[in-house]
């Protein structure tokens, strides 16, 4: 059958899930439906439509406009807003889970609740609040060593950690007083010491088919210093996994992933078809969770989209046809580097309007994917976030990251990128850390 599929939201992420349907074969028609226009999605699209992606109505009125058969939504918002569910009621196949099967990522307080409820190994201690009542036995308990997180989407500005952005018991109480003046309920946890990762599945309600492995960077400046951003930059190894990692915790991670997609169609009633992404800590105790989302990572697709061989269009339809058993999705046997490229002053005060200058050729494996960016009198202007996204892939990661590197270093103009990712002293680091967690 011919497909017409509709890409909702307009980052690199969903510049990479255009370029990874585009590769498939038939080539599906593409349209995208988003707040903004990005010039590299609408290089791949036949139509774009401008208006809140947040909207169920409007999103479904582009979509029938547009004769679609099929969607794929890149971020939260829509998912946590219904948008999912208002398009399977209009006979559109929604590859994103509904908004009931996305509180996964929307509410805090569920996914923990979904583990301990199903005896899912992987939660580290946590209890939900509504008020102050309780909370000193908690913090008595875990004094310097807790995190409180806001209950709803809150942008990644809704949790803060110990001995991070929480430097005293008054620092923890002010900011939970703060939540329940807003009538934010909240999750005070237990902060457990590790290694991050982000361990991706296709799922269609019954069949996992995992994906590689992936770390993120979330601070702004090298070394891990700075403020939190959406994330700066992500590697994978040829092996599938992480220097860090052994083969246990990937099975750990999988486990969960598979056993989540499970406990989410029993406590739903319905399937969970899209990206189920874990976010993990490998600790001494093991794999534990840290939060999930109901969606692909960025930057983790855009190196994971870039590697995949299968074709893509054919696993979105095996997903919404709960047929992906028949599936075998295999990813290119190599290591990726993925960096991005960001306006001075990212993230907290952003410049905007600057010209991104692309260099005319790329070496072999590097693809580029744009995030925010608009077009003005022929020239690509910066819009004030994540701008240009540079993916490297090569036989190891110090191959990968020169390729990476070695291009966004010839972007001129007022940017800046994480020189350190995927570097030999910044994985050495990370494998330090991991030892010095595993022997304390
Ligand atoms: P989240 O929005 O849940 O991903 O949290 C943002 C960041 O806070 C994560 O990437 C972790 O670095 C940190 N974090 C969240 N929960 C915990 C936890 N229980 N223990 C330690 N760090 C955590
Ligand atoms: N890379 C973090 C996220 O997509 O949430």
């Amino acid at each position: 059958m011919s497909e017409t599929i509709l890409i909702v939201g307009s980052g690199a992420r969903e510049h990479a899930i255009a370029a990874a349907l585009a590769r498939s074969s038939p080539p599906p028609k593409l349209v995208c439906f988003s707040g903004a226009r990005n010039p590299g999605i609408a290089s791949l699209s036949s139509a774009y439509g401008l208006g809140s992606i947040t909207a169920p109505a409007e999103v479904v009125a582009f979509a029938l406009a547009q004769h679609v058969t099929m969607a794929v939504i890149g971020p939260e918002a829509p998912l946590a807003a219904g948008v999912a569910d208002a398009l399977w009621a209009a006979k559109i196949s929604v590859v994103g889970p509904t908004q009931s099967l996305a509180r996964i990522e929307s509410s805090k307080g569920f996914a923990r609740e979904l583990l301990a409820k199903y005896k899912i190994p992987g939660n580290p201690f946590f209890q939900r609040f509504a008020s102050l009542d309780g909370l000193d036995e908690v913090f008595a308990r875990y004094a310097n060593r807790h995190v409180i997180k806001d209950d709803g989407l809150a942008g990644g500005k809704g949790v803060k950690v110990c001995g991070d952005h929480l430097l005293s018991i008054d620092d923890s109480f002010a900011f939970c007083r703060e939540l329940v003046a807003h009538g934010h309920p909240f999750v005070v946890e237990e902060k457990v010491e590790g290694e991050e990762f982000s361990l991706m599945s296709f799922c269609d309600g019954k069949t996992l088919r995992h994906m590689p492995a992936v770390q993120d960077h979330k601070r702004a400046y090298v070394g891990d210093k700075g403020p939190n951003t959406g994330g700066m930059g992500t590697y994978t190894d040829a092996d599938h996994k992480l220097p860090f990692l052994q083969e246990v915790d990937i099975a750990a991670a999988h486990e969960i992933n598979q056993r989540v997609a499970e406990a989410l169609a029993e406590e739903c009633g319905a399937p969970y078809q899209g990206i189920l992404y874990g976010g993990f800590m490998a600790t001494k105790e093991g794999v534990k969770l840290i939060e999930y989302n109901a969606r692909f990572g960025d930057p983790e697709s855009l190196n994971l989209l870039t590697l995949l061989e299968t074709d893509f269009a054919g696993i979105c339809r095996a997903i919404v046809d709960t047929t992906l058993a028949d599936y075998v999705v295999s990813f290119s046997p190599k290591a990726s580097v993925c960096k991005y490229v960001v306006p001075e002053g990212y993230p907290d005060n952003p410049r905007k309007g600057d010209r991104l200058q692309l260099p005319a050729e790329l070496p072999d494996g590097v693809t580029t994917y744009l995030s925010a960016v608009d077009v003005k009198d022929g020239e690509l202007i910066a819009t004030g976030s994540r701008t240009l996204a540079v993916v490297g892939t090569a036989a190891t990661i110090a191959d990968a990251e020169a390729l990476c590197e070695r291009v966004v270093c010839q972007i001129p103009g007022p940017f800046f990128h994480r020189a350190d990712i995927g570097t030999g002293p910044s994985i050495d680091r990370r494998m330090k850390h991991m030892k010095a967690v595993q022997s304390a």
